[in-house]
């Protein structure tokens, strides 16, 4: 989990669902023209490991290896592998903090949307490094909620993103990471940073229906409404709108919504 233990999201099965959209190609564009057959790849925080198996594909005959503390979500991946017949990944618990492998292990470590759930995202990003062998790639990339943008406007979906950013905040991490990745590898002392940034846009009846159908189960069911009905920053009656909020935003024909992520590659 997070450091403190309170990963804002949880694992119902929306929020692995919404994570199980997720390719390779749609969610690590940036990286994929450096992969090579052979090299050795971690993915950390893989959740349901739809990224890490499309990884794993490209890598071949290397070894990939998906790591996340949450057993759900590990079972999950590898029910994936399973029926994909990629043979060449397997996915193991442990935390990004203390990585359960020896120095130089991998030639490339990945992270997708972990980063902004930790609190010290800067010690991660030295305890990757620790793992990657000289000449290798840390591959890191995050939303940035501020930044999410949508059509038409909607003071329901408004509130949706300022409760999301007390629960994520108050669970100690930085939901507006994607702007911060570049500052933190600085931080972290990597000099040889190439930043760039990659956009999800649902723009059609499909892509709407799922995105916002994922959102309003999300919050009413997921860890975010319990954070918010726990610590009182929201009652069932206001998630209930929050949720009709996104079901009338995807109900709606000229519904568009981006999610700006930013990226990093640091060469190690
Ligand atoms: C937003 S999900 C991203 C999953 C996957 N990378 C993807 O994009 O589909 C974040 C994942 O990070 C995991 N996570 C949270 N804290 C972690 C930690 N300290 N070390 C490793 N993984 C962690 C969570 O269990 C969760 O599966």
């Amino acid at each position: 989990m997070a450091r403190d233990g309170s990963y804002p999201h949880g694992h119902h099965p929306s929020v692995l669902a919404s994570h199980g959209w997720r390719t390779a190609e749609n969610s690590a564009g940036y990286l994929l023209p450096h992969l090579t057959e052979g090299s050795d790849l971690l993915d950390v925080g893989c959740g349901p490991g739809t990224i890490t198996v499309g990884l794993a594909r490209r890598v071949a005959p290397g070894r990939a290896v998906g790591l996340d503390p949450a057993s759900e979500a590990l079972m999950k991946a590898s029910e994936l592998a399973d029926a994909s017949g990629v043979e060449n990944v397997l996915f193991e618990q442990g935390d990004v903090h203390s990585l359960p492998y020896a120095d130089d292990a991998f030639d490339v470590v990945h992270a997708h949307q972990l980063l902004q759930h930790l609190s010290d995202p800067v010690t991660a990003l030295v305890e990757m490094a620790r793992v990657t062998r000289r000449g290798g790639l840390i591959a890191v990339r995050d939303a940035d909620y501020a930044a999410m943008t949508w059509y038409p406007d909607s003071p329901g979906l408004d509130r949706w993103r300022e409760l999301y950013h007390t629960v994520a905040r108050r669970s100690g991490g930085e939901p507006d990471a994607g702007r911060r990745l570049l500052a933190w590898a600085h931080e972290a002392g990597f000099q040889d940073v190439t930043a760039s940034a990659g956009v999800w846009c649902y723009a059609d009846a499909d892509d709407r229906a799922w995105w916002s159908r994922t959102w309003a189960t999300r919050v009413t069911r997921s860890g975010l409404a319990e954070h918010a009905l726990e610590e009182g920053l929201a009652t069932a009656e206001e998630l209930e709108e929050l949720a009709q909020a996104w079901r009338d935003w995807g109900g709606h024909d000229d519904g568009w919504f981006t999610v700006v992520h930013g990226e990093i590659l640091i060469r190690v």
